[in-house]
């Protein structure tokens, strides 16, 4: 196993009428923005719980975060926090709103041009502190310190990583995932197993704790997944899907192992251009990455078969071979597309695809492999 250094600070309010333990979250006094989507949170009844937390509290709200949040837009509630003298941000929403609250914490408190914390890594020193009320799990930034925003203008999409910006709580009551939509479950179950799958599915460095959690983590997505599709008001579900996507990407599976975030980077890019959800883009991808570093993933793939899938007849290559189908065959059980020509990307399109890739000054991939020569090919492979 590799040195680390690990810390997650977020306490996590976990069930069934949870949101009402909000108020005792807050520090009295606090001056609170609530920040939120599309509005989903009016439809659902999860507005009126947060609100009727927050009845002895001093409150603003800012709406219309939209899906893979923009700057442009993060910037007016950076505009809205410095006019209200908010001290407090909550996030009532999926991985893009708490991502832009992220932001906005930390775009209030930065001294010169925000864009720069993404575009440039320029260090956040503090940020206002944020409170989450989860409605859709799939990314894990409840209980994580990353986020990625979206630039329209520059057709960019960027993550930045700070411990400044922890929830300082994350409010996860499974029930409020039961309006989602059959697309969003099933991206939720897709982003997650494959937030495991990207730092499990490298090479072995003896990591036990970590291995074994990881493998837990997805034998349950891939239990219940299906699950959530065939019975979606089902409590027990719902709660293992929830606690699995957090603990995917809260960083304890991480903790000194390899890692390979190749189809989250080149995902983002099918995102900007053709506007296909985040979920979407990892499903195309990732039994691309799988199949072209096949030999290099070997052990963990017929570990991951044998484990998810019962594979244990054949030669190693054959095993893990089918791994890699089985996989791709579970995306598709939870209703995804698995072949860019699915959305209409054609061969013609992947050129503007790998732009963006030829600017990075680093290489993807646990072995450091993948340029944007590499990634053309893996993308051409799924067409
Ligand atoms: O905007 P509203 O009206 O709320 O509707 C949302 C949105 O349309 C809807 N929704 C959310 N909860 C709902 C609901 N509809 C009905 N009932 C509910 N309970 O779902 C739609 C999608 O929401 P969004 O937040 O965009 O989805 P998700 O959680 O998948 O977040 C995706 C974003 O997170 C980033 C992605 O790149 C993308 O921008 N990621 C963030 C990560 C992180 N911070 O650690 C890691 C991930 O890998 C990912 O990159
Ligand atoms: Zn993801």
């Amino acid at each position: 196993m590799n040195n680390f250094e690990f810390v997650n600070p977020v306490k996590v309010i976990f069930g069934k009428g949870s949101i009402s333990r909000l108020e005792a979250q807050l520090p009295e006094q606090a001056r609170v923005l609530v920040v939120y989507g599309g509005g989903s949170i009016k439809k659902n009844g999860v507005y009126n719980q947060v609100t009727a937390a927050l009845k002895n509290f001093e409150y603003a709200e800012f709406g219309g975060i939209e899906a893979n949040p923009q700057y442009a837009t993060c910037m007016r509630a950076v505009e809205l926090v410095k006019e209200k003298n908010i001290d407090y941000l909550i996030a009532v929403g999926g991985g893009s709103v708490i991502d832009a609250t992220k932001f906005i914490a930390a775009a209030s408190l930065f001294d010169g041009e925000p864009w720069d914390i993404l575009a440039k890594k320029a260090t956040v020193k503090k940020a206002l502190p944020i409170g989450v009320v989860l409605t859709l799990s799939a990314t894990g930034s409840e209980t994580n310190e990353r986020a990625v925003i979206s630039r329209a203008e520059t057709a960019e999409k960027l993550m930045f990583m700070t411990p400044e910006v922890f929830p300082r709580f994350a409010v996860l009551d499974p029930e409020v995932t039961y309006s989602l939509p059959v697309r969003q479950v099933a991206n939720g179950v897709v982003d997650s197993f494959i937030h495991v799958v990207e730092q499990y599915l490298t090479y072995p460095v003896n990591a036990k704790v970590q291995d074994y959690f990881a493998e837990g983590l997805m034998k349950t997505i891939v239990e219940e997944g299906p699950k959530a599709l065939s019975n979606p008001a089902d409590y027990a579900v719902r709660a293992n899907l929830m606690w699995a996507a957090s603990n995917a990407l809260n960083g304890w599976i991480g903790c000194g192992v390899p890692q390979d975030w190749s189809s989250h980077r080149m995902g983002y890019a099918l995102t900007v251009r053709f506007g296909l959800d985040h979920a979407q883009t990892l499903a195309v991808l990732l039994p691309g990455v799988l199949t072209y570093f096949r030999k290099e993933k070997e052990a963990r793939l017929v570990r991951t078969g044998e484990i998810l899938f019962g594979i244990s007849e054949g030669t190693v290559e054959e095993k893990a071979r089918k791994t890699i189908d089985e996989i791709e065959l579970f995306f598709r059980e939870m209703g995804l597309k698995t072949r860019l020509s699915e959305y209409g990307i054609k061969e013609a399109d992947i050129d503007a695809l790998v732009e963006p890739l030829k600017r990075m000054d680093w290489k993807l991939g646990e072995y450091g492999k993948i340029d944007w020569q590499v990634a053309k090919e893996i993308m051409l492979s799924r067409i």
